[in-house]
């Protein structure tokens, strides 16, 4: 059966959900790569840092892990129907499980503000696809009144099951590292879903005893979209106001983040921190992935990015160990990279004070 070939579904025991395996929909997700990454590695001083590629799931991104869970559940419940509201690669994954599972899918985008490969994915996996004139706040706010109407069932990640799922490449992390966990993991914050079920998978481990500590979870944001940041960060004494969410990590561009409660406590219990990183900052860090023959999307470089400023900062010691969670693979959004290699990407003042790093990065134009 499919789901024996599954990363998620080693981990049954830890996911009591699904009456019978025969309502299993699974894709072969999770077991995942863990990359070192030796030239990040050295340019932040970090000698153990390492890469939980997440991109490299069926449909290119960590949201597989839950689409399994939660799909297999929607099956045994008798839905016919699901939908989302979705940046593109929640939307790109649920309407690939839901066709495995002989399920129609309803996807609602904010026009024009995905990557063309998740809008394609959709498409290609026959979800009905609605294009809406909003951003993903209003695209969410749209649905949640078609699923009070409506007999669909609603797979954001408000759905409890996909975090099940997402929670699992924490075990596989720990599995990796031979049961030492590391010191830190940093993931990209965008609807704050991912950060929640990782620190829900390394607590529960824990608290089985299959682990003796949790990792430090912190959660890097665009600067462009930071209401995480603008929540949990004081300047001056004063908390930031939050400006209206726009960057180009289009993955990640969340105003009114979902799971935002459950991330604080994450970040509080395990004693991490919360970090953003500007567009220069984020391709610039893109840019350093790719160079190490791994790449990612922009949203998952967010965590390079974060990753410098926290070292920088004195809150990451260079003996310690990290794992950075690259969400979604390269291909996902190719535009920002040809464009980002063109110089076409970043405007003057936004490369300012970092045009020799950036240059050096683009040499292969
Ligand atoms: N990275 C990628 C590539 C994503 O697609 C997302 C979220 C995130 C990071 C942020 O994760 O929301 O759990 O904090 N994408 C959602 C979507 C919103 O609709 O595909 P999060």
């Amino acid at each position: 059966a499919m789901e024996d070939q599954s990363g998620v579904w080693r981990f049954r025991e830890m996911l009591p959900i699904v009456k019978s395996d025969a309502s299993i929909v699974s894709l072969r997700e999770g077991n995942t790569p863990l990359y070192p990454l030796r030239r990040a590695a050295r340019s932040t001083g970090v000698e153990r840092l390492f890469a939980k590629h997440q991109g490299m799931n069926p449909t290119g991104s960590f949201k597989d892990t839950g689409m399994t869970t939660a799909l297999s559940v929607a099956s045994e419940m008798g839905f016919s129907w699901v939908a989302c509201a979705s940046t593109g690669n929640t939307s790109a994954a649920m309407a690939a499980y839901a066709a495995r599972a002989g399920m129609r899918s309803l996807v609602l985008i904010p026009e024009g503000k995905i990557a063309w490969g998740k809008l394609a994915q959709s498409l290609d996996y026959g979800a009905l696809t609605l294009q809406v004139k909003t951003d993903f706040d209003g695209c969410f706010r749209v649905l949640s009144e078609v699923v009070e109407r409506a007999p669909v069932y609603l797979l954001n990640s408000v759905n409890p099951y996909r975090l099940e799922g997402q929670k699992t490449p924490a075990m596989e992390i720990a599995e990796q590292m031979e049961w030492e966990v590391p010191d830190h993991v940093i993931v990209p914050g965008g609807n704050l879903a991912n950060s929640s079920a990782l620190g829900k998978g390394f607590l529960e481990m824990k608290r089985l005893g299959l682990t003796t500590r949790v990792p430090k979870i912190s959660v890097v944001q665009a600067e462009g979209a930071n209401p995480l940041y603008c929540s949990m960060v004081k300047t001056g004494g004063k908390t930031l106001e939050p400006v209206a969410a726009n960057t180009r990590a289009s993955a990640i561009r969340i105003g009114n983040p979902a799971s935002w409660k459950k991330a604080v406590r994450v970040i509080q219990e395990t004693g991490g921190w919360v970090e953003q990183a500007s567009e220069a900052e984020i391709a610039l860090a893109k840019a350093e992935i790719g160079a190490e023959g791994i790449g990612c999307e922009p949203a998952s470089a967010v965590t390079l990015a974060g990753l410098k400023k926290l070292v920088r900062q004195g809150r990451i010691a260079r003996e310690e160990s990290v794992v950075l969670v690259l969400t979604g693979h390269t291909l996902k959004d190719s535009e920002y990279t040809i464009q980002y290699h063109r110089g076409k990407l970043l405007g003057e003042d936004e490369a300012a004070g970092m045009e020799a790093e950036i240059e050096a990065t683009r040499r292969n134009t």
